[in-house]
C-alpha cells in the first residue's frame, strides 16, 4: 500500500517536472506571457471581463503576449503596431476562424459567413459585400429606417408629455431589432412565433463560455449542459427560419424593394448569376438560414449597444451633449427631423461617435482569429492553430497614441487627428480590419449615427428625479458584445417642433 502511494506520488512529481521542462522549452520561442496551470492554462484567471484582464497582463508582458486557454495556445495583440502585423502584413495567415461548438450546432455546421473559412467563405463574403450590404441596397431601405425611427420618436414624445421615465436601452434595442428584421425578412413582427424571443435565447446561449471549446476531451461529458441546450434551441430556431423561407419562396419579391432573404433565394435558384456563379452552385437552404443567423447576430446588439454607451457618455458630459444639439439645431433646424443625408454634415456628432467607440468598442476582442500556419512575427514563433485575440479595447486606451487623458471622453481629440474608425488606422478598430473586418460597417455606422442624431435632436434628456451623473453605472457585461450591465433610464423633454 505504502509502496503504491509512493509510486503514485513519484509519478505525479515526474509528470509535473516533464510538463515544466517541455513547457519552458516551448515557451522560449513564444511571445512572453503568464505560465498558467497544466491542462487549463490561464483559462480560469481571465475573470468576467477578459478584455480588462488581457489589458493588465499586456502591460506586464508586452503588446504581443502568449498564454494558453485550456489546450488552445493564444496570442493576445494589444498595440496598433502589433495589430497591423496580424491584420494587415500577415492578414492572409490569420483570416481564419476557429471552429466552436455553439456555431456547429446552431449555424448549420458553419454554412454562413462569420465562422466559415476557405473558398466557400470567400464566395459568401463577396456576395454579402457586393449585394446584400452594398451601398445601393442600404440606401433602398432609407424610407423604412425613417419610418421606424419616427415611430419610436412618437412613443417617446408621449412619455415626455406624461413626464414618464423612458427605458432608453429597451427602446433603442427594439428599434434596431425592427430595422434589422425588416431589412432581412421584410417584417418586424410575426404573431405565430416569438421572433425576437427565440433569437435572443439562441444568442444568449451562443455567447456563453463553453469549456469544451478549450478543453476538447471534456466535450462528450457536456458538463455545462450546453450541448443539450444548443440542440433544443436550434430546433426552435430552425422551425421558425424554415417557415420564413417557405413563405418567401411562395411569394418571392423580385422587385427593387426585395429583402435579404429574397436576394438569397433568387441567387440559389439562378446558377447562371454572372457575378456569383460559384456561390450560386454552393448556396442551399442551410446556407440561407446560416447567413440569416449571422446577420442578426452581427447587426443588432452591436449597433444598439454602441448607441447606449455613447448616449451614456453624453449624459456624463453635458457640454459635449450641448455641442451636439447646437450643431443639430444649426445643420438640421429645430422645425425638422434629422434625415440620413444630414449625417455627413454633422462633424461634431461624428467625433462623438468615434470617441464613444474608442472607449467602448462593442466587440472588444474582435472576432476570434486562428493562425493557418506556423509563422515568425517580430522574432516570436506563432504556432499553427493559435487563437489570435486582438484587444481593440486595450488599443483604444494606448497612452502612446491617445495621450495621458486616455480614459476621458474628449470628442475634440478627433478635430486635429486624422485617425478614422473604418479599419485603415490600427489605433481605432471597433469594426476590425482586413479580410475579416466587419462587412456591415456602413450599415452599422449609419444606424448608430442616425438613431443617435434623432434622439439628441428631438429630445432633451434628464436623469430621473433624485439621480445624478455619478449614479450612472458604467459596469460592463461580457458576452457576444459588451452592453452596460444596467439599462439606461432617462426622462425626455420635447425639443423639436416636428417631433
Ligand atoms: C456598430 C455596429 C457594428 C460593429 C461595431 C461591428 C463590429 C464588428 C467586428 C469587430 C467584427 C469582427 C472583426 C474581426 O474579427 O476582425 C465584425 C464582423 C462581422 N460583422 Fe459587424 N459590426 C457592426 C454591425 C454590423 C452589421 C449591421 C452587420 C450586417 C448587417 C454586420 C455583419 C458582420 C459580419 C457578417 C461579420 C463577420 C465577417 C467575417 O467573419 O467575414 N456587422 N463586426
Amino acid at each position: 500500500m505504502i509502496l503504491s502511494v509512493a509510486f503514485s506520488f513519484l509519478f505525479l512529481v515526474l509528470g509535473a517536472a516533464l510538463w515544466w521542462i517541455l513547457d519552458t522549452r516551448q515557451r522560449k520561442l513564444l511571445p512572453p506571457g503568464p505560465r498558467g496551470f497544466p491542462i487549463v492554462g490561464s483559462l480560469f484567471n481571465l475573470g468576467t471581463l477578459p478584455h480588462r484582464t488581457f489589458h493588465d497582463l499586456s502591460n506586464k508582458y508586452g503588446p504581443i503576449m502568449s498564454l494558453r486557454m485550456g489546450s488552445v495556445p493564444a496570442i493576445v495583440v494589444s498595440s496598433p503596431e502589433a495589430a497591423q502585423l496580424f491584420l494587415k502584413t500577415h492578414d492572409s495567415n490569420f483570416a481564419v476562424r476557429p471552429q466552436m461548438e455553439a456555431v456547429a450546432h446552431m449555424s448549420y455546421g458553419n454554412n454562413g459567413i462569420s465562422f466559415t473559412n476557405g473558398t466557400y467563405w470567400r464566395h459568401v463574403r463577396k456576395f454579402v459585400v457586393q449585394e446584400l450590404l452594398a451601398p445601393a441596397k442600404i440606401n433602398s431601405f432609407q424610407g423604412m429606417r425613417r419610418e421606424e425611427v419616427a415611430l419610436v420618436v412618437e412613443e417617446i414624445k408621449k412619455a415626455a408629455v406624461a413626464g414618464e421615465v423612458v427605458n432608453v436601452s429597451d427602446k433603442v434595442g427594439s428599434l434596431i431589432e425592427n430595422m434589422t428584421f425588416r431589412f432581412l425578412l421584410g417584417r418586424s413582427k410575426d404573431d405565430r412565433f416569438d421572433l425576437k424571443g427565440i433569437m435572443t435565447e439562441a444568442f444568449t446561449l451562443a455567447g456563453q463560455f463553453n469549456l469544451a471549446d478549450f478543453v476538447p476531451f471534456l466535450k462528450p461529458f457536456d458538463l455545462q449542459g450546453l450541448t443539450r441546450k444548443y440542440k433544443e434551441s436550434s430546433k426552435k430556431l430552425d422551425a421558425m427560419l424554415e417557415l420564413i423561407i417557405d413563405e418567401h419562396e411562395q411569394n418571392l419579391n423580385t422587385g427593387n424593394n426585395r429583402d435579404i432573404v429574397d436576394e438569397m433565394i433568387i441567387l440559389s435558384r439562378n446558377d447562371s448569376s454572372v457575378n456569383h456563379r460559384e456561390l450560386a452552385k454552393l448556396i442551399d437552404r442551410s446556407s440561407i438560414k446560416s447567413i440569416m443567423i449571422d446577420i442578426i447576430t452581427a447587426a443588432i446588439d452591436t449597433s444598439f449597444t454602441s448607441i447606449e454607451w455613447i448616449l451614456t457618455e453624453l449624459m456624463r458630459h453635458p457640454s459635449a451633449m450641448k455641442k451636439c444639439q447646437d450643431e443639430l439645431a444649426s445643420v438640421v433646424g429645430l422645425d425638422k427631423m434629422v434625415e440620413e443625408t444630414d449625417i455627413p454634415k454633422l462633424e461634431y456628432l461624428n467625433m462623438v461617435v468615434k470617441e464613444g467607440m474608442r472607449l467602448h468598442p462593442i466587440v472588444p476582442l474582435l472576432g476570434p482569429h486562428e493562425a493557418k500556419e506556423d509563422i515568425v512575427i517580430n522574432g516570436y514563433h506563432i504556432p499553427q492553430k493559435s487563437r489570435i485575440i486582438v484587444n481593440a479595447w486595450a488599443i483604444g486606451r494606448d497612452a502612446k497614441v491617445w495621450g495621458d487623458k486616455v480614459l476621458e471622453f474628449i470628442p475634440e481629440r478627433f478635430a486635429e487627428s486624422k485617425i478614422d474608425l473604418r479599419g485603415r488606422d490600427f489605433e481605432l478598430l471597433p469594426f476590425g480590419s482586413g479580410r475579416r473586418g466587419c462587412p456591415g460597417m456602413q450599415l452599422g455606422l449609419l444606424s448608430v449615427q442616425f438613431v443617435l442624431a434623432q434622439l439628441l435632436h428631438c429630445f432633451d434628456w434628464e436623469l430621473p428625479l433624485g439621480k445624478s451623473i455619478d449614479d450612472l453605472d458604467m459596469t460592463e457585461q461580457f458576452g457576444l458584445t459588451i452592453p452596460r450591465l444596467e439599462h439606461l433610464l432617462l426622462v425626455p423633454n420635447i425639443r423639436v417642433k416636428a417631433a
